[in-house]
């Protein structure tokens, strides 16, 4: 079975949940905390085993290109000021065994298409989508590792899939699965945003693939689905016709840090959590909250 290494960033995308703040900076280099979202999932890709990052650009996304290159100035500035801990901060972005590639999606024409952008890339090897405006924090293994050992157990590709509050089914791509012997699930349908009455089940696809290179052929001969855009969920569609796909139920918490909301609650979180800051920050919340209420 060939090895999954190369991970493929769809972040061409025009961020509209988040205007103004996306309108010349991408809503993958909004920071949580300290970190921009597409750095934790260059981390999350990389703690599964994955070297090739691969990111599939459009306009105004030259600071996520430059967030992964050396940062020469930087690193002299820090390393001359004796300020060592940040420079490892600074060098550790990009392991050294890691390597960035990327494409340019010129029009933004959906995910599906931004997916088959890579195609040149990636060629003929199974690969793994992270889209990282979905920040899923683990106690464990990270999700990218926990799909990869599902992979390796069956083969095919697998969407990391989380149950949804059925009303909220028009804004995800929703399967409906058939559970095998060993309690595996087993796509039988997919479908882009559908209405809650319509919906297959409350079952929804979150921002993690993992998919076999024949994703590619079936992107190539969709035309446009749901919002007039190539989906990346009718490609799938066309694939469990050829092919099985497993639905995996990922162990982690996700954030929606496309949406403002989740955006703060996934800071809020981190926040609390960090090491150097939580417990201030915590004690600041509460403060906060018995003068507010
Ligand atoms: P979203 O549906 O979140 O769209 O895309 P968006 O444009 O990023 O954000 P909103 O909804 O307008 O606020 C899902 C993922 O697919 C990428 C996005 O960057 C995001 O990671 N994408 C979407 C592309 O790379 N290209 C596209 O043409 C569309």
């Amino acid at each position: 079975m060939p090895k999954v290494r190369k991970a493929v960033f769809p972040v061409a995308g025009l961020g509209t949940r988040f205007l103004p703040a996306t309108k010349a900076s991408p809503k993958e280099m909004l920071p949580i905390v300290d970190k921009p979202l597409i750095q934790y999932a260059a981390e999350e890709a990389e703690a599964g085993g994955i070297d090739q990052l691969v990111f599939i650009t459009g306009r105004n996304k030259r600071s996520i290109e430059d967030h992964f290159d050396k940062a020469y100035e930087l690193e002299s500035e820090l390393e001359r000021a004796g300020k060592l801990d940040l420079l490892e901060i600074v060098r550790s972005v990009l392991p050294g065994n890691t390597s960035c590639i990327y494409v340019r999606q010129a029009v933004a024409l959906g995910l599906g298409h931004a997916v088959l952008c890579a195609k040149p890339v990636v060629g003929d090897e199974p690969f793994v989508v992270l889209l990282a405006d979905d920040l899923i924090h683990t106690e464990g293994k990270g999700v990218v590792a926990q799909m990869i050992e599902v992979y390796e157990r069956h083969g095919c590709s697998i969407l990391s899939v989380q149950e949804i509050p059925r009303e909220e089914s028009n804004k995800y791509g929703i399967v409906e699965v058939e559970r095998d012997a060993e309690g595996t699930m087993r796509v039988v349908s997919i479908v882009e945003k559908p209405r809650p009455e319509v919906a297959p089940s409350n079952l929804a696809v979150v921002g993690r693939y993992l998919l076999t290179p024949r994703i590619f052929d079936k992107l190539e001969h969709i035309g446009k689905g749901a919002g007039g855009e190539i989906q990346l969920t009718d490609g799938i569609s066309e694939l469990l016709k050829d092919e099985p796909v497993i639905a995996y139920p990922f162990e982690g918490k996700r954030y929606d840090c496309g949406s403002k909301l989740g955006y703060l609650e996934a800071t809020v979180e981190y926040a609390l959590a960090h090491p150097a800051l939580g417990k201030r920050f915590a004690a600041y919340l509460r403060d906060l909250a018995i003068s507010r209420l």
